[in-house]
């Protein structure tokens, strides 16, 4: 059977509650006749509450961009899985290269933020990608296996069951310079070996999706490549018409 594309709205520091209102009507009254798609918005964390007012009786899914790697405690600002839970969220991006890039996230924090995601029994939407100067020396592949390694090693390679990783160039983050096709074909494919062939897992719902500038042009030709499960967007994802035009071109891929 064909799995169903997965597309996830990364909507970062953006929204208020009032122009939150028109997006999720709309969202509400347009998304959920999509048969072959599973959609998430990953909003900041204040409007979750908002999202599920609206989204509640909908295919449509919601979650944050972040998570505590902490169960609770003195830990001032951060938010824990178990509150996000409370929310209903079912994903949560983890290892976004704009928060390890800003706040120094290790690779073993991301770990650990996965670890307790998957604790809670929401989806991890991992971010593995490399630098353009990586890209251009020629070792994205060592860079994003030493991403995946560390949760491997902490965490056993079985915990990629049910989670979501997010293939995202760092170069092709906010850029307009979107990978090729065939630059995250490859990509992809060595992610789902990483995971499933080296570590011999046969995993039932493991998917690989692609991010950076994806938008309603190159969305057509990114979902014709066979081992992307979906996408992850950022710019466009919070421009209604242009995150429609997406879902309507994953819809009949
Ligand atoms: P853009 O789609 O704006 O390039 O952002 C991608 C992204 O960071 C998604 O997580």
């Amino acid at each position: 059977m064909k799995k169903n594309k997965i597309i996830i709205a990364n909507m970062k520091m953006n929204g208020s509650l009032s122009s939150n209102e028109i997006y999720l009507t709309k969202i509400k009254n347009n998304f959920n006749n999509f048969k072959n798609l599973d959609i998430g918005l990953c909003l900041p964390y204040p409007y979750l509450f908002q999202a599920k007012k609206f989204l509640i009786n909908t295919k449509i899914r919601w979650g944050s961009q972040n998570v505590a790697k902490f169960e609770n405690g003195p830990y001032t600002g951060e938010i824990s899985a178990a509150m996000l839970k409370e929310f209903d969220s079912k994903y949560v991006i983890v290892g976004h290269s704009e928060r390890s890039t800003a706040y120094c996230e290790s690779d073993e924090n991301i770990a650990d933020k996965f670890e307790k995601v998957k604790k809670y029994k929401m989806t991890p939407v991992l971010c593995v990608g490399e630098t353009l100067i990586e890209r251009e020396a020629g070792i994205m592949e060592r860079v994003i296996a030493s991403q995946l390694d560390v949760i491997v090693k902490i965490y056993g390679a079985g915990i990629f069951e049910n989670s979501i990783v997010a293939y995202e160039p760092i170069w092709a983050i906010g850029s307009d310079m979107a990978a090729t096709p065939d630059q995250a074909n490859k990509m992809c494919n060595y992610i789902k070996d990483f995971i499933c062939k080296e570590h011999s897992c046969d995993f039932k719902n493991f998917n690989i999706i692609y991010g950076g500038s994806v938008n309603p042009k190159n969305a057509v030709q990114l979902f014709a490549s066979e081992s992307l499960n979906g996408v992850l967007i950022g710019r466009s994802s919070i421009n209604f018409d242009e995150f429609s035009h997406i879902c309507s071109a994953a819809e009949n891929s």
